[in-house]
């Protein structure tokens, strides 16, 4: 049967006229609807740990834009969670985590088998979604890439510069390297998981990928990922994959086939037209508004999304931001966007 849904046309290949949209962090806090709605959950992972909540505000951005895929409310840190690393939220400041830097903290990590008991109640959502999701939406299931969550992991924060990470990486290489191992797994067994209770598409999310260089990149950023992609695609042959190495500058290039990716995601440090000779070339691409647009609007926000539907409309692409929306986005200009997106 030909595939209907936008989203996985663009990524089996297809060039579209308008292409599907959707964005980073869509249901998040610039909306008040989320707010309302995390105020019921308590706090963060409360939200993402309540099926019925967590399936709520994914389909929020559904009802008022009509983007036409759904990204799954989970985030990248239950994975350490699920291995038993401790996790919460400080309001205003961003994720804690216990630290990993000696062979005993990651001792008491647990077994890739236990993580589904933590991490159920994120397929029960998947399972929700798939049913309550209007028919030409798309779900997207998504994880952390090893070296991104691993850069949180080591810390037990988020760095500026993933000091801390690339610290082990260069004086306890062997632990820093069993550390990502059980992450690609863990991940592998999670996103598996997702497929199965109804994500469509699975997204990667190297947001750190950017601050790894040469060889570094290849081991760290690359080959996990393509590790993670080889294994799903074995299980899953029809379940197109996402990568995002966010800031991989000139190793976009050659990304997608190194990896066996279907879609690259883009950050906005890279010109659309570059990318398109560059990247587009191998296939799906998708991105790459400046996400404070969503904050700043006026004519440049619609200059800027029209230059870059333009630069790749001779491919397939899918439009997002290069980055997450940020909470002090105003719902007006996401529409805004999307109509410069559909109406031209
Ligand atoms: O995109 C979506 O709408 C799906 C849900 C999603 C969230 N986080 C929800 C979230 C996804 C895909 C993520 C991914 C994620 N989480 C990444 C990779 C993508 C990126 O942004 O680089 C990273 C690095 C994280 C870790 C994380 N989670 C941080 C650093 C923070 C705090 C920063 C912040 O924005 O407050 C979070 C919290 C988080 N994850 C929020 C949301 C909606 C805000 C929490 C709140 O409601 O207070």
């Amino acid at each position: 049967m030909a595939e209907q849904k936008k989203l996985l046309r663009a990524l089996a290949g297809e060039t579209q006229d308008v292409p599907p949209i959707w964005m980073m962090r869509q249901a998040g806090r610039y909306l008040p609807e989320y707010r309302a709605t995390r105020a019921e959950a308590g706090d963060f992972l409360s939200l993402c740990y309540n099926p019925e909540l967590a399936t709520e505000v994914t389909l929020q951005p559904i009802r008022r834009y009509g983007f036409d895929a759904a990204i799954l409310f989970a985030d990248i840190l239950l994975v350490p969670q699920a291995l038993g690393a401790d996790l919460w939220f400080v309001t205003g400041e961003g994720p804690r985590l216990s630290t990993i830097t000696t062979e005993a903290d990651f001792a008491k990590l647990g077994p890739v088998s236990d993580i589904h008991e933590t991490l159920n109640p994120i397929y029960e959502t998947v399972r929700l979604l798939s049913s309550a999701l209007p028919s030409e939406t798309t779900l997207i299931g998504f994880a952390g890439a090893p070296w991104t969550v691993a850069t949180y992991m080591i810390a037990g924060r988020g760095t500026p510069d993933q000091g801390p990470a690339h610290l082990l990486r260069q004086e306890n290489n062997p632990l820093f390297e069993a550390l990502l191992a059980r992450i690609t797994e863990a991940t592998i067994e999670y996103l598996s998981m997702q497929i199965k209770a109804g994500a469509e598409v699975v997204k990667i999310f190297d947001s750190w990928a950017g601050s790894l260089r040469g060889e570094a990149f290849e081991k760290y950023a690359l080959e996990p990922c393509r590790q993670i992609t080889e294994a799903l695609k074995e299980r899953h042959p029809d379940i197109p994959v996402i990568g995002f190495p966010r800031e991989a500058g000139d190793k976009y290039v050659g990304f997608a086939k190194a990896t066996g990716v279907d879609c690259v995601a883009l950050d906005n440090s890279v010109d659309p037209e570059w990318a398109a000779a560059h990247v587009q070339i191998d296939g799906c691409v998708q991105g790459n508004l400046a996400s404070r647009h969503m904050v700043t609007g006026g004519q440049e926000l619609v200059d800027d999304t029209r230059r870059i539907v333009k630069a790749f409309g001779n491919g397939p692409h899918i439009f997002n931001l290069g980055h997450g929306i940020t909470p002090d986005a105003d719902p007006d200009n996401v529409q805004r966007m999307i109509d410069a997106v559909r109406g031209g």
